[in-house]
């Protein structure tokens, strides 16, 4: 008999007496044909029958344990074999109670979204009064284990949140100032330590995250870091704010269009303003501190002197002010009704539509 020793594997070739010599041959033959690894695996795979028999020891289920255990051998390769520590033993489990066999990479794909099991979902809070926020983002906040958000929302918006509540310093999701992107990256960590804790994290933006909030922004970076980002639409100061003022921003033979323009576009700079159009409603957000500029710039492109305009602060919350102006006076009236932010901008006939 000629014999070969690796581990648990025992190769023995026997000629029957009839050629000991040539028995020595063919062993030397297998052994040198053997899968690299093939002692660890065997070691690997005793392991895992151990494990199998303790949770399934009924003598009834051999067949069972052995039909599953063949089809397993069969499928994975040597190689993965070796793998098979005890982290991966514990996820093949579930499998074997199920009778199936899933292939190395399943199993290691879903270990990964194991340990990414938080949650995140980017709630619009609407313009700040916690009876417009929607069915949705009601349930979100008070269902979530971890709620950031920033100095924009009013705080009557957390009464109805039970969980630990994390607000950045400064105000993010305005201009891109340095204030603001460290706000923002401050916002994004606390998102990211949550959800690697397994949370289930809101991320509360004011009115719409997508407009003028770098919610777009936010959902790239968590898609970068592997976790898929719930969106839950809220309803967007542009077109709350008119309505607080009784605007209404389309209107019969007035208008019959609506632009949404930022005062503080890249780099804080006023974007590009079209051409005055009389039946378009011009609805401009971040605009307080740039009344005076955006004033002279919407007089270059036409818009008349004393085209009606109205800034909203504060809309639908108890502090609204509703304070009237004219296009050539925008910066005169921030300055003398000292109109502060938040407040929304809207210009164009539309506003004296219903007075
Ligand atoms: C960073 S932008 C965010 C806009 C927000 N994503 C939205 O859809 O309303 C902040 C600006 O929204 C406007 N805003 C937010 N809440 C407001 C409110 N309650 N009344 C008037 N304007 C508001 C102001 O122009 C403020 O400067």
């Amino acid at each position: 008999m000629s014999e070969y020793r690796d581990g648990p594997l025992q190769i023995a070739v026997s000629t029957n007496g009839q050629g000991p010599k040539l028995a020595n041959i063919v062993r030397k033959h297998i052994s040198e044909n053997l899968p690299n690894g093939i002692s660890e695996a065997i070691s690997k795979v005793g392991n895992l029958r151990q494990k199998i028999r303790k949770i399934d020891s009924d003598y009834k289920s051999s067949s069972k344990r052995m039909k599953w255990m063949t089809k397993f051998c069969e499928d994975w390769s040597i190689e993965n074999l070796q793998k098979l520590d005890d982290n991966v033993i514990e996820a093949l489990l579930p499998y074997y109670e199920k009778q199936i066999v899933p292939s190395f990479e399943t199993l290691s794909l879903n270990k990964e979204c194991q340990t990414k099991k938080g949650q995140l979902i980017l709630v619009g809070a609407g313009p700040g009064d916690p009876s417009l926020l929607t069915h949705k983002a009601t349930k979100a906040l008070s269902n979530a284990d971890l709620v950031v958000s920033d100095r924009l929302i009013p705080l009557e918006i957390f009464s109805i949140v039970k969980c630990e509540i994390r607000l950045a310093s400064a105000k993010s999701g305005t201009q891109k100032s340095t204030k603001s992107d460290e706000s923002q990256e401050e916002i994004q960590n606390w998102c990211l330590e949550g959800l690697e804790k397994g949370k289930s994290v809101v991320r509360l933006k004011i009115g719409d995250p997508f407009l003028f909030g770098r919610g777009g922004e936010e959902i790239s970076f968590f898609k970068k870091k592997g976790y898929n980002v719930q969106v839950i639409p809220g309803i967007s100061s542009a077109l709350s704010a008119p309505m607080a003022a009784n605007v209404p921003v389309t209107h019969r033979g007035l208008s019959d269009q609506v632009l949404i323009i930022t005062g503080q576009g890249t780099q804080g700079r006023l974007p590009q303003v079209p051409q005055y159009h009389e039946m378009r409603t011009t609805v401009v957000l971040m605009a307080v501190g740039k009344a005076n500029e955006l004033s002279k710039e919407l007089l270059k492109n036409n818009y008349p002197n004393d085209l009606p305009a109205v800034f909203v602060e504060n809309g639908n919350r108890p502090n609204e002010r509703i304070i009237r102006s004219t296009v050539a006076t925008l910066g005169e009236v921030v300055e003398k009704q000292h109109v502060i932010a938040p407040s929304t901008l809207i210009i164009g006939r539309a506003v004296n539509a219903l007075l």
